[in-house]
């Protein structure tokens, strides 16, 4: 019995096991409940909404229980509304409204391509909902943009002001999100804040020191703390390159590469950070998954231990349950490193996901700027609001 407490994710089980029920917190009480259920390995589980009184710690456990019932062989019923706890546990999945069924399917195809409306709706409120969680702390600003401004020469003579007196500021450890519609500035401004592209005005600090003005020469040894993942993720590789060669050559670049002979160790590490298995290192990026190369793509920013971390479209090219899954790849490894990033995205289902704040940017100019609940709460912008009712659909 207290197997199954501690399988259910009670802590101390030994200690509440000798509690009543009612000297155990909502939360609690729910995981003895699902303990007691399991206990007895039944044929049938009907589990009503089971990880609604949960922290999503704690509920990701649960689960990972049932998952695991399910897989030694008892069939299990899930009434929920959380569309990422069906999206772990079912096989099958039912919609429901007003009493009667909608839709019904396989899990992967009615959650990735819903075919009725109401399902649709479903899936876009859940991808909306959900933010990161609990985050470190903004510390100090580590990136800059001041004043920053960049004209295009067109043919014929015209010219076009892609950025346009812009500032920014991203603070350690902090995910800022870049929305905008298409040709608003976007990936220029992450060029500019990269040192990829050189703004006529304006300049950009990188731990409050001097970084677009600097040569690239005196640039290059302090490359290794802010990395971009381009939108096409190994457009830029070498087809011929193994993912074990990528891998290297990026670990290489960092302030304290490891020695040669580690360097396979450290990058097999890389990719159990990336949740991607070993054998990986020995195939060429071009024969993976969009998902699976996209998780290259981030291991090999950050193989270099950045502070800062540039997304430009991370998941635009990738399906639904594919983007969900790098989406709290970026959340996790927020957490537990602590990088900082700058989160390109006409998504803003994306960006409520893993930012903190949101830039929204029209025409080259920051229109309206403030935390995710804010700014998403109530638009005050014309763009945010555009820009949110086509998320809608
Ligand atoms: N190298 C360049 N030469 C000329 N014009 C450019 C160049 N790069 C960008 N532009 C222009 O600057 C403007 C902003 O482009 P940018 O790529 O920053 O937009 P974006 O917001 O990233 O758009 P999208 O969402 O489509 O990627 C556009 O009008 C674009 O045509
Ligand atoms: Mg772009």
């Amino acid at each position: 019995m207290l197997a199954a407490l501690d399988e259910a994710g009670l802590p101390d089980p030994a200690v509440r096991a000798r509690q009543r029920p009612g000297e155990l917190s909502g939360g609690m009480r729910q995981r003895a409940l699902i303990a007691s259920a399991v206990v007895a390995r039944p044929p049938l589980l009907v589990a009503d909404e089971p990880t609604t009184a949960l922290d999503a710690t704690v509920a990701a456990r649960v689960l990972g229980l049932l998952g695991n019932l399910r897989d030694a062989g008892t069939a299990v019923v899930l009434v929920t509304h959380d569309l990422g706890a069906v999206a772990r546990v079912a096989d099958r999945v039912v919609v429901l409204r007003d009493g009667r069924v909608v839709e019904e399917g396989p899990t992967a195809r009615v959650l990735g391509a819903p075919r009725e409306e109401y399902t649709r709706e479903l899936v876009a409120a859940a991808r909306l909902g959900e933010g990161p969680g609990a985050v470190p702390e903004p510390g100090v600003p580590v990136l800059e943009g001041r004043g920053l401004r960049r004209v295009f020469a067109l043919p014929g003579g015209e010219s076009v002001t892609a950025v346009d007196g812009l500032d920014v500021t991203v603070r350690a450890g902090e995910a800022v999100g870049l929305v905008g519609e298409s040709g608003s500035g976007k990936t220029t401004l992450a060029r500019l804040l990269l040192a990829a592209d050189t703004p006529d005005a304006g300049e950009v600090l990188l731990d409050g020191m001097p970084w677009s003005a600097l040569p690239e020469r005196d640039r290059r040894a302090l490359r290794s703390g802010i990395r971009l993942v381009p939108q096409d993720p190994l457009g830029t590789v070498d087809p011929r390159l193994t993912v074990r060669a990528v891998l290297r050559a990026a670990l290489a670049t960092g302030p304290r590469p490891p020695a040669r002979a580690d360097r396979d160790a450290a990058a097999a590490a890389l990719l159990a950070r990336v949740h991607l298995p070993t054998e990986v290192l020995d195939r060429r990026p071009r024969t993976l998954s969009g998902g699976q190369r996209q998780r290259v793509a981030i291991a090999r920013a950050l193989a270099s231990d950045p502070r800062v971390l540039l997304l430009d479209e991370p998941v635009s090219a990738l399906d639904v349950q594919v983007q969900a899954a790098i989406l709290d790849l970026l959340v996790e490894l927020r957490r537990d490193t602590g990088v900082a990033m700058v989160l390109v995205s006409h998504d803003l289902g994306v960006v409520r996901r893993v930012c903190d704040r949101v830039l929204v940017m029209s025409g080259g100019r920051v229109v309206e700027q403030g935390t995710v609940p804010d700014v998403f709460g109530a638009p005050a912008h014309p763009v945010t609001r555009d820009l949110l009712a086509a998320r809608a659909v």
